[in-house]
């Protein structure tokens, strides 16, 4: 497997943590329990910039080249590109109403949950269709050519969560998923 794609399947992986802290949290409002609202807004934000600095920007060369190698199998797939700009809007709008909720405004943790939930549902079927076809079909298609020319380092940053040095803003957050 490429190294490439390895890193995006481990960065797969790091996502459905997230997905599954911010769910924890959306559960316990349909509950009427209380929320760690923190962990609400730290998650959102991780989802609203890491992934669109470093995931989805390399996503984006790998399936603009496989769209020269294999335009059938792309047409079928549908625009990856456009998924990716979906869910940056979708995580947004999440993020408003987590600190409308936070503000404690009438009904807002309702919708919270409503909205947040649809968001966890578009990124897991994402990441699945990615896993499923978008990914072993790159393996498939690309040259080793293609390979070494495709120049992702420009999108290569720490990430603030999952790395050595957990940022400041994430420790309550990987507090939380390493809880479990
Ligand atoms: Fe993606
Ligand atoms: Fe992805």
């Amino acid at each position: 497997m490429s190294d490439i794609i390895l890193m995006l399947c481990i960065e797969h992986k790091n996502m459905n943590r997230v997905l599954e802290a911010l769910d924890h949290q959306f559960s316990a409002i349909d509950r009427r329990e209380p929320i760690a609202i923190e962990t609400v807004i730290s998650g959102l934000e991780y989802c609203r910039t890491y992934p669109d600095r470093c995931h989805h920007p390399k996503e984006n060369l790998i399936f603009r080249r496989l769209c020269l190698r294999d335009p059938q199998l792309c047409d079928e797939l549908g625009d990856l590109q456009d998924d990716h700009a979906i869910l940056g809007a979708t995580v947004r709008t999440v993020a408003d109403l987590a600190v409308e909720s936070a503000r404690g405004l009438p009904g807002s943790a309702a919708g919270l949950a409503e909205v947040g939930r649809h968001f966890i549902a578009l990124y897991r079927r994402h990441m699945t269709l990615e896993e499923a076809v978008f990914f072993p079909a790159a393996l498939r298609a690309l040259t080793p050519e293609d390979w070494d020319e495709l120049d992702f380092r420009v999108f290569d940053g720490v990430d603030p969560l999952f790395s050595d040095r957990v940022e400041q803003r994430f420790q309550a957050l990987i507090a939380d998923i390493l809880a479990g």
